[in-house]
Parts: structure tokens; C-alpha cells; sequence
């Protein structure tokens, strides 16, 4: 059987800081194949970026990956010089991120910076014929009158157009994976639909493996094949998205789940969840979500839970549900 493109496996980051050592991951493990596509999901702070920008080989230089491998394709790239993950990154795997306008360099026109990647990416030396597949790259995201966007400066186009510009970017090299970092948060409602459903189509074409990254489970049901929740750094619940957000397992879960806002419910208040993220600079003996738990059991603060398998597919660490299951 053919490996699945993206593999990650007990993956554990820290961040070095003034105030300490961040443990922003803590033995992250999941696999994306050909065609599927996996949402990390969780609060602001739980991780996500973090193990997004690992995967790309881009962590800030004050991130240590501490311990697991990050294999693409089969090749474990924490073992790779930083000329070797060159190769790799937009040839093999490419990132789009939530501000579209950062992605671009406003100097350049949306054809130079695309025609670069096609030159130096992909070898193709002739002017014409990387126009050519610039072109197609600007087509294949819906963009209208390509020629146009081709000659237009980033400043030039909505927000909405830029982020399919950066889309068209980040596959115009063909990559195997595509890591989307909350990729429609700062787009409105109608556009946020419209880029979800052209990287589904995408995905779906190209036969990507697709690493979507959000703090909104509305988006998750949207786009997403599977499910991989994580709390502090740690993943507490994963399965298929209808298992994951039908039949929540895990406390955290279920909260996440209640606080997504309802149109058929009125009511003057956002729901959070009680409570914040713990300090990550320090290690927990028991389950790291018993402060905020309303569900814990007397040995939750002790005793760490383990990650198993509940339901076939469906997998949590949570004391309570495994009892329950
Ligand atoms: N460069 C950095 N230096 C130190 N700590 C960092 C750095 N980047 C992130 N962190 C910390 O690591 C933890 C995880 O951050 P990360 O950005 O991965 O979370 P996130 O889930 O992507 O959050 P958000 O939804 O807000 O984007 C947080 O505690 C954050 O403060
Ligand atoms: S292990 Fe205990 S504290 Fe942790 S989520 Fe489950 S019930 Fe809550
Ligand atoms: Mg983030």
C-alpha cells in the first residue's frame, strides 16, 4: 500500500522564551492521505500553527522540535538540511495562511511572483510557457480575466481574490499537500463559502492532501473528512467529522461544539468556555483539561488519560468516555 503523503508521528515542540520553555506540542501524532482531508481544531493558543509551520519545515528560530518525525512522502524531513527542505517545500508541500495580503510581496505583480515559483520550482526557463502555466494557475482558482490578475499588484485585488491568488501560488507547483492555516477567517461569510468550496474542488482534482487548520467547527463540517481536536498541544479527541461533531466524545469537544453560534437560537450572548488554556510552561500528571472540566472525576488530576479507540475510527483521552463507551 502506498504511504500516506503526509505522516506525522509523537511530534513534541518547544518555544524558548525569557519567561521559560514553551510547551506549545505535546506528542502530536495523525497521517493525511491522497485526497482526504484532516482539520486540526481547537482554541486560539492550543498549537495549530505551530505544528502547521513544523510540518512546512518553518518553525521560528526559537522553536525546538524535541522529539517525533514529520515524514512527507515517506521522507522524514526534521532529518533534512535547510537546502534539502528547500526542494521539498511548494514542490511537495505548500502553505496558504490567513491573511492573504501578507502572502504577497507588494512590489510584485501577482505574474512575476508565479512565474518565479514556476521558473525555480519547476525548472521551466522559458518565459512564455511559465506564463503560460501561471495563466492556468490563476484560472484553476476561478479567478476571472487571468491576463489581468497576471499584471496586477496585490494592493489591486480584493481579499477574497488574493487569498484564491495565493491558492493559485501555493498549487501551481502541483504539490502532494497543502497546509491551510485559517485560511477564510478574515474573509466575510458569502467569500469564506466560496474559498471552501473551490479547495474541496481542489482538493478533490488534484488528489491533495489537505491539512486544514480553523477555531470554527462550522468551517470543520464544511471541509473536512476527519477530525483531530487539540487542547494544549495535546490531541484529545480525532475521527470522522460526522462521528466528531454528532457524537462528541471528549468534554472539550462538546463544549467546542456548544459554543458555535446557532441562528435558530436567539440570545444576546456568545457562549465560551469557562476558564483559559493552562500554563504551558509546565507538566501536568493528569488530564490537562481537569481545571476546566465540568465532568472530572477524582483521579482525572492524577492520572494521565490514554488515547484510545472508543468506537471503531473514533478515537479520545478522555477517563469519562472511555467509561462511558
Ligand atoms: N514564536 C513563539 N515564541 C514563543 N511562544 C510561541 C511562539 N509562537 C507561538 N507560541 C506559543 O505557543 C503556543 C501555541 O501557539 P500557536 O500559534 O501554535 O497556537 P494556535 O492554535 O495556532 O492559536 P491561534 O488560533 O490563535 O492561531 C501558544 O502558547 C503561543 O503563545
Ligand atoms: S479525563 Fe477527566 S478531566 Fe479530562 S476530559 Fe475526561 S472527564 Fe474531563
Ligand atoms: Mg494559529
Amino acid at each position: 500500500m502506498q504511504a500516506k503523503p503526509l505522516v506525522v508521528r509523537d511530534l513534541t515542540i518547544h518555544y524558548y522564551t525569557l519567561h521559560g520553555v514553551v510547551k506549545a506540542v505535546r506528542g502530536v501524532s495523525f497521517a493525511v492521505g491522497r485526497g482526504e482531508s484532516l482539520c486540526l481544531v481547537g482554541e486560539s493558543g492550543s498549537g495549530k500553527s505551530t505544528i502547521g509551520l513544523a510540518v512546512l519545515g518553518a518553525l521560528p528560530s526559537n522553536a525546538r522540535v524535541v522529539s517525533g518525525k514529520i515524514l512527507i512522502n515517506g521522507v522524514n524531513i526534521l532529518e533534512l538540511s535547510e537546502k534539502e527542505l528547500e526542494e521539498i517545500r511548494g514542490k511537495e508541500i505548500s502553505m496558504i495562511f490567513q491573511d492573504p495580503v501578507a502572502s504577497f510581496n507588494p512590489l510584485f505583480t501577482i505574474g512575476q511572483v508565479l512565474s518565479d515559483i514556476i521558473k525555480y520550482k519547476l525548472g521551466v526557463r522559458d518565459k512564455n510557457e511559465a506564463k503560460k502555466l501561471a495563466l492556468k494557475a490563476l484560472s484553476e482558482v476561478g479567478l476571472p480575466d487571468p491576463e489581468r490578475i497576471y499584471n496586477s499588484y496585490p494592493h489591486e485585488l480584493s481579499g477574497g481574490m488574493l487569498q484564491r491568488a495565493a491558492i493559485a501560488v501555493a498549487l501551481a507547483t502541483r504539490p502532494s499537500i497543502l497546509v491551510a492555516d485559517e485560511p477564510t477567517t478574515m474573509l466575510d461569510v458569502t467569500l469564506q463559502a466560496q474559498i471552501l468550496d473551490l479547495l474541496q474542488g481542489l482538493r478533490r482534482k488534484l488528489g491533495l492532501a489537505l491539512l486544514f487548520i480553523t477555531h470554527n467547527l462550522g468551517v470543520v463540517a464544511a471541509i473536512c473528512d476527519k477530525v483531530l481536536v487539540i487542547y494544549a498541544g495535546s490531541v484529545v479527541e480525532y475521527g470522522p467529522v460526522d462521528e466528531v461533531l454528532l457524537s462528541p466524545l471528549h468534554p472539550y469537544t462538546k463544549r467546542l461544539i456548544e459554543c458555535v453560534p446557532r441562528s435558530s437560537v436567539k440570545t444576546s450572548r456568545l457562549k465560551y468556555i469557562p476558564g483559559s488554556l493552562p500554563d504551558l510552561r509546565k507538566d501536568y500528571p493528569g488530564c490537562i483539561f481537569a481545571p476546566r472540566c465540568s465532568e472530572a472525576l477524582e483521579k482525572c488530576s492524577r492520572i494521565a488519560p490514554k488515547f484510545v479507540e472508543a468506537k471503531p475510527g473514533h478515537f479520545v483521552a478522555c477517563h469519562k468516555a472511555v467509561k462511558a463507551g
